[in-house]
């Protein structure tokens, strides 16, 4: 088996081809480069799943991995970082012979994103590496820079020939992270410039939400049953929720988030991908381009509420109280501006204008610092039209929900009424839960192993393209407009004290059409 194959030709139906689902596929030769080898995401997730990768024997013999930063470091040195990163975050167990065979494709390329001649120097690593390892010519760059980097970064790989596209049977393929942009206008610049040297096919944008495993479950609880699929519609559902709650807070983080908010950092990227797959239709096969079309599908048909200052809402966390600890509001957190209008709460109500989602609204919140860490798409069905029950025995139900839950505790969670023991014809609610750690002995891949992986095999699915990150913009843009100009009238996020849940005019936006948020 082999990992080379280009990312048109890999059209599987990966539901559908039991060789696959029981085989993961192995990477083919090839070399990986971080840039910003530094930075937390590189210790704490890519060197972690590479080297869990390795454990698995999922990638080639001949895999190399190439850091590149300012660091004045010798190949042993950077071989350490990585070891040290493994010890603290590799899923899988430390294993001496899958790390010796790991180390000895390690190399460091001390260099300068601006700089001509460490590009050369970084050419020259990799054409050793071809020549004396193995690798193939194939060449993955990975961007775990801040954004305002990717263009120079993209133009000096062009202009060292290490993008070139033309190579007969090697690739050469960029993973970018979010943020990819901060609004429409500056990701489609950004996509164009990005394009002007990597072709849309080898571009490879992380969301690592699609990685997660509960995630793809999606696809599987919605088309490879029957029973969910006759109810998945405006017929029967009154509404979804998305939610994305975080407990921790933002102290160390201002440099990224602080400009940013909870909206841009989380909604535009991670739950409008969670809605698409939610709400799109079949796809006629799960290859690649067919999910991307069904996905866009349904961001083109969708916009949001109006009208935006009753079906949005934007919070900021207060001094408060997390596990028992007194925590610091935003405000005081180091690094923040006193007088920071970013936000750190979000919610926005959606419309998909189409025959199987009109009239349903898709709630999307995301915060941090709130009661616990839980991320789940729950859809809220419709009550039933008539009550045979005596209202004193059935106060307690509420209406039915489907809940995938995403993390942590993933699984599936059904609610609905049932019979109370006993002589009364009392009704109340009860769950119905499948969750994954019991029902399956393996363990899941962290989200960054599978992405890596499809990335090094040249298998798009799980990539978001450049069409749903521009549509994503054109949906949240009108909410962040809003704001802005909130902002420039003296408005400001509602603050909301830590550990709760939220904005009181989160609260009020579900109220007004007689709904409330789940209390995960
Ligand atoms: C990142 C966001 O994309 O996802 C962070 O930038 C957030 O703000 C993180 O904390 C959460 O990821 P996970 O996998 O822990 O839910």
């Amino acid at each position: 088996m082999s990992g080379t194959t280009p990312p048109q030709a890999s059209a599987r139906n990966p539901l559908r081809d039991p060789a696959d689902k029981r085989m993961p596929r192995i990477a083919g030769p090839c070399a990986m480069v971080i840039f910003g080898v530094t930075g937390d995401l590189a210790r704490k997730k890519l060197m972690p799943a590479i080297y869990d990768l390795a454990h698995r024997g999922l990638l080639s013999p001949s895999f190399a991995l190439v850091g590149f930063a300012r660091r004045d470091w010798a190949d042993e040195d950077f071989a350490q970082v990585v070891r040290d990163a493994v010890a603290q975050h590799s899923r899988t167990p430390f294993e001496q012979q899958v790390w010796d065979r790991l180390a000895e494709g390690f190399r460091f390329v001390s260099g300068n994103f601006d700089d001509d001649a460490s590009y050369a120097r970084l050419a020259e690593t990799l054409h050793g590496l071809d020549a004396t390892r193995g690798t193939g010519g194939n060449h993955a760059f990975y961007l775990s820079i801040p954004p305002a980097s990717f263009p120079l970064v993209c133009e000096k790989l062009s202009s060292s020939g290490l993008a070139a596209q033309d190579k007969p049977g090697c690739w050469s393929r960029v993973v970018i992270e979010k943020p990819f942009g901060h609004d429409l206008a500056s990701a489609e610049s950004l996509n164009s410039v990005v394009n002007d040297v990597f072709p849309e096919s080898s571009v490879f944008r992380i969301d690592h939400y699609l990685g997660k495993e509960t995630v793809q479950n999606l696809l599987a609880l919605r088309f490879a049953n029957e029973l969910f699929e006759p109810v998945w519609n405006s017929n029967y559902v009154d509404h979804v929720q998305i939610t994305m709650a975080e407990d921790i807070g933002l102290g160390g983080r201002a440099g990224y988030y602080d400009g940013i908010g909870a909206a841009r950092d989380v909604i535009q990227n991670h739950l409008m991908q969670l809605m698409a797959l939610t709400a799109m239709e079949e796809p006629v096969s799960f290859s690649p381009r067919a999910l991307q079309m069904e996905k866009i599908k349904v961001l083109s048909a969708t916009q949001l509420i109006e009208p935006l200052s009753e079906n949005t809402a934007r919070g900021q966390y207060a001094a408060g109280w997390q596990g028992g600890t007194p925590v610091v509001g935003l405000l005081d957190e180091q690094g923040f501006s006193p007088t920071s209008t970013s936000e750190t709460y979000a919610a926005i109500a959606c419309e998909i204008n189409t025959r199987r989602w009109a009239g349903v609204p898709f709630y999307l919140r995301t915060g941090k610092r709130l009661g616990r860490r839980v991320t789940e798409i729950a859809l809220v069905f419709k009550r039933p039209p008539h009550m045979p029950f005596d209202a004193a025995m059935s106060t307690d139900i509420g209406q039915n929900a489907l809940v995938i839950r995403v993390q942590p505790e993933e699984g599936i969670t059904l609610r609905f009424a049932s019979k109370v023991p006993g002589h009364l014809m009392e009704v109340r609610d009860v769950n119905m839960d499948f969750s994954y750690g019991t029902a399956f002995a393996e363990e899941s891949p962290e989200a960054y192993e599978r992405l890596i992986l499809d990335v090094l095999l040249g298998e798009p699915s799980l990539f978001p393209v450049n069409k749903e990150v521009e549509l994503s913009w054109r949906i949240l843009d009108p909410a962040l407009e809003n704001w802005a100009r909130e902002d420039a009238d003296g408005g400001r996020p509602q603050p909301y004290p830590a550990g709760g849940w939220g904005p009181e005019s989160a609260d009020e936006m579900l109220a007004r059409t007689g709904r409330q948020w789940r209390r995960p």
